[in-house]
């Protein structure tokens, strides 16, 4: 269980025939911005108020910098290893095939409940959206989950549908779409930051940690959710010219864009309409998508930001620009779609990767023989990311989402300094500036915001880690390629899908030219 599948041959798997370096800085710096923006800023602004009040402010820097050192890590390994599996394959080359099963099963939880929670994410802002403008009140039963005080969420199901039916027919963002996402997105923002800093009042920023710092620690790891994506970036080094100058700008620069956007965003909530929690009628704290929460809410007339599915809408709406509200909900619903799409493209890719290694059934990996993609695979992603959108809240499917994360970026952080020691020759696109600095301080970090999460969340890690090693021991460990001394080399299989490595719209890949 701690064979290694030897780096060289995960490299002559991998599909580089096509790719040219025609990256530069500002491609990479869009393709993070159009991978990162997305439920989290949108949505999670609320629950990240209901857990740290306007102590959010500092939940997304910290967040924000745990996701740059990991971001540091995860580009040495993406450029020395620009094959498909991301940390998966990492760690199978560098620390062996069970903690590489662990991380691939860890990333099951990234990206497939990830897609769900955006999926809910894109239902609140539709719903809203549809209300507001033909001033009609849908049933909450259908469009809100048994958690928020609803049924079913059919809007959410819908949206994850359709997105597995564009995988399915092997629907790629190309540049120019993703570029126009980006803007629509960014251009929703501003305006959201130029209507509300005027009308800001000082007041409202206290007082500033109502539940101390430890609410503060918990809206940062939740929110750390509105920063993942940002592997896109580091996925595309080897498209990228002069990895080493234009990747770190690439990583950092849309970090550090989307932080800045994200705190003008928070202080225009706090300012305006107040970012203070709801407590419950003890005066006792209560947990975002919680059905006590949706009762106070409901008593309160949902006179709070903390109590709106659609956040930056509700605001607008708020402070008097009702129709810029509807934009903004406008923007939301069609840009959140892609975000969807790259969530459960990394997904599909994982899976196929693994069931490649022989990890997973090999049905998994079929390929449809019209659309060349993995049908069988994204048909069962999909209806999973259809059933968590349909039942659950978006804030709990993030923190379980983020503890998946969490766990693969800590288990990259390890991986770039035990290859650092192993593999001290191979050539290196992309460095880690001091990594025996950034490494630990990003497992660290992960580790703090893993601790930071909420306990459901940490159990049912716990849980899904139980069952990944079930199945390991009981089925993959036999099975596995490099057990059984099969190392393939897929270069030139025509059964292998045209785009190996996951999300990166708009990145010149076969099949997805540059516009
Ligand atoms: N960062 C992405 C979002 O917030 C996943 O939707």
């Amino acid at each position: 269980m701690w064979r290694v599948k030897p780096l060289d041959a995960i490299l002559a798997t991998a599909e580089k025939k096509s790719l040219h370096r025609s990256l530069g800085a500002f491609q990479l710096t869009m393709l993070g911005i159009g991978a990162v923006i997305g439920t989290g800023i949108f949505v999670l602004t609320a629950e990240a108020a209901q857990k740290a009040g306007p102590g959010m402010m500092l939940s997304f820097v910290i967040a924000g910098v745990v996701c740059a050192v990991a971001a540091l890590c995860y580009a040495e390994m993406a450029s020395m290893v620009p094959v498909s599996g991301s940390a998966y394959t990492y760690s199978y080359a560098v620390m062996g095939e069970l903690i590489a099963w662990m991380v691939g099963w860890a990333l099951i939880l990234e990206y497939a409940v990830a897609a769900g929670a955006v999926s809910v994410g894109w239902s609140g802002y539709v719903v809203g959206l549809i209300e507001h403008t033909f001033h009609i009140d849908i049933p909450s039963a259908l469009v809100l989950g048994p958690f928020d005080g609803g049924m079913i969420n059919l809007p959410a199901m819908a949206i994850a549908a359709l997105v597995t039916w564009l995988l399915v027919i092997g629907t790629k963002e190309s540049a120019t779409v993703n570029a126009i996402l980006v803007a629509i997105k960014v251009a929703a923002l501003t305006l959201f930051i130029v209507l509300a800093l005027p009308v800001m009042r000082s007041e409202q920023f206290s007082p500033f940690a109502p539940l101390g710092f430890g609410g503060i620690s918990a809206a940062a790891a939740s929110i750390f959710f509105a920063y993942v994506g940002f592997d896109a970036v580091s996925t595309a080094a080897e498209e990228t010219k002069n990895p080493q100058r234009n990747m770190p700008i690439g990583l950092i620069g849309s970090l550090g864009i989307c932080t800045i956007f994200y705190l003008l965003v928070a202080a225009g909530v706090i300012g305006t309409v107040g970012a203070q929690p709801v407590f419950g009628a003890g005066g006792q704290p209560l947990d975002p998508g919680s059905r006590e929460l949706a009762a106070q809410c409901a008593a309160l007339g949902d006179n709070a930001v903390v109590c709106s599915k659609e956040a930056l809408a509700w605001t607008l709406r708020q402070i008097g620009w009702p129709q810029i509200g509807n934009l903004l909900g406008l923007a939301a619903g069609l840009a959140l779609p892609s975000v969807i799409l790259m969530m459960m493209f990394g997904q599909t890719r994982i899976f196929f990767v693994m069931s490649r290694d022989g990890l997973l059934p090999a049905a998994f990996s079929k390929i449809h023989p019209k659309f060349n993609t993995p049908h069988v695979i994204t048909i069962i992603t999909g209806v999973a990311v259809a059933l968590f959108a349909a039942f659950f809240p978006v804030g709990q499917l993030a923190n379980i989402s983020n503890s998946g994360t969490l766990f693969a970026f800590a288990a990259v952080s390890i991986a770039v300094m035990v290859i650092r020691r192993k593999d001290p020759t191979r050539h290196r696109p992309f460095r880690t500036p001091l990594i025996y600095v950034t490494a630990p301080i990003a497992i660290a970090g992960c580790l703090y915001l893993f601790f930071s999460l909420d306990h459901k969340s940490i159990i049912l890690f716990v849980i899904w880690a139980a069952i990944g090693l079930a199945v390991y021991f009981g089925y993959s460990r036999s099975r596995s390629h490099v057990g059984r001394g099969i190392v393939e080399v897929h270069e030139d299989d025509p059964e292998v899908p045209p785009v190996p490595v996951p999300p990166m719209p708009g990145a010149p890949t076969p099949g997805n030219k540059q516009a």
